[in-house]
């Protein structure tokens, strides 16, 4: 018996994928020339695979914001903030967030996931519950696990099964933590959080709310899907990611909860791990600063999310149930989602491959995202990319002739 064992039929899958040389796992870009494009060896590759909701990451302010901060704050903390203290743009960051989200609290984590981890690990306690949507990311489910409380799996995106749960415990003693995302990382559809936030008010539960895809994306300023909703007063907590939209590395959750600062000398995933380097800081400060002044980059974004879902559907791809920057194509099984985004890697089109357990109910998808910085031009020969491996794998039909947008 090795240690390793209980790898093996795992290691004999990803074998089996090295050996066809079509592995979405193994991606290695030479070069990045702007949000939308990069290089694999010599050849040119459209992106269409990295959560880069308003191409920010080559913006001439972000990038000469993060590089001033590592001139004068060097390359990185070396620490963590309660051990070694805060840099001065952490805790204006800090203060943007919680002014952005009109909160009185905010509090910085070195990831997305470590944000979840850290919030849900150590807000439900021994003798409380956590509610989780079916759909939620690891993240959410690992943090959740993490700690001692109680975890429920409601189904995705069904208030009336999460009031039936609510209902059951309503006798156990302890609070009630419902968790719920904004946009789901993998079908892109996003929760019915009216109907969330009126069972949550009914049971007198608290509702965290994972905007890591809607933030910059949903909402009349770019709060995300609550304030969409119109129901930021009924979201406690809201956790999001600097990785997406905002073009960085890093999390946050902000909230109005008085106590909410006790949670830096409990939470461990916190307190114990190095604080975020000056650039990246910087860098994300000032595309949150865009994000607030830019809301064009937004529009351009749903602009061109409609018109790659809708190109798709019409070319009769079977898709998620709504539009969002998050496009997936359902794909029969897991090899002919290898296979097509192999041949579509070969045509010079990056996408992502996504399978069970990362996806809901089993699926295997073909996964993109569309981002501001694409221009119609481009999401149109991804379109034709689509079209033709599409038809020559026999996923879609032959003769349908798509529509203009
Ligand atoms: C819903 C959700 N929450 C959290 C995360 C983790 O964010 P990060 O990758 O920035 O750590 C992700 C990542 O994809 C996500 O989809």
């Amino acid at each position: 018996m090795s240690l390793f064992d209980k790898f093996a039929p795992l290691a004999a899958a990803y074998n089996r994928l090295e050996s066809t040389k079509s592995n979405p796992f193994n991606v290695t870009f030479d070069r990045v020339l702007s949000p939308t494009e990069a290089k694999i060896g010599n050849r040119l590759i459209l992106l269409l695979g990295t959560n880069n909701y308003l191409g920010l990451t080559y913006d001439s302010a972000v990038i000469a914001k993060s590089v001033e901060a590592i001139e004068n704050f060097g390359t990185g903390t070396t620490g963590s903030r309660i051990a070694n203290g805060s840099y001065d743009g952490h805790n204006q960051l800090e203060r943007g967030l919680a002014d952005f989200y009109g909160r009185k609290h905010a509090m910085v984590f070195s990831t997305g996931y470590q944000a979840n981890v850290g919030i849900l690990s150590t807000l439900a306690g021994k003798n409380d519950h956590l509610l989780l949507d079916a759909d939620c990311h690891a993240s959410i489910f690992f943090g959740s696990r993490l700690g001692h409380a109680q975890v429920t799996r409601f189904r995705h995106n069904d208030p009336n099964d999460l009031a039936n749960r609510l209902r059951r415990l309503a006798d156990t003693p302890g609070d009630k933590v419902i968790v719920l995302e904004g946009i789901y990382s993998m079908l892109g559809d996003t929760a019915p959080l009216r109907e969330f936030a009126e069972v949550k008010r009914e049971w007198g539960a608290y509702l965290v709310v994972d905007e890591a895809h809607s933030l910059g994306v949903l909402g009349e300023t770019g709060r995300g899907l609550a304030e969409a909703e119109d129901v930021e007063t009924d979201v406690d907590f809201v956790v999001g990611t600097f990785s997406k939209s905002l073009g960085g590395v890093g999390g946050f959750c902000v909230s109005d909860i008085d106590d909410f600062n006790i949670l830096r000398v409990a939470s461990r995933p916190y307190m114990f791990t190095a604080s975020l380097p000056p650039g990246v800081i910087a860098g994300v400060m000032e595309a949150l600063h865009q994000v607030r002044t830019r809301p064009a980059l937004r529009h351009r974004l749903i602009d061109n999310a409609r018109r790659f879902y809708f190109g798709l559907s019409e070319l009769g791809f079977s898709l998620g149930p709504e539009p969002s920057p998050v496009v997936s194509a359902l794909m029969p099984d897991p090899e002919t989602a290898f296979a097509f985004w192999s041949q579509l890697l070969e045509a010079g089109l990056y996408t992502n491959v996504s399978l069970p357990p990362a996806t809901p109910k089993g699926l295997a998808l073909l996964r993109s995202s569309v981002s501001a910085a694409h221009t119609p031009a481009q999401i149109d020969y991804a379109l034709a990319l689509f079209a033709d491996v599409g038809r020559a794998m026999n996923v879609i039909p032959l003769a349908r002739v798509r529509k203009a947008v």
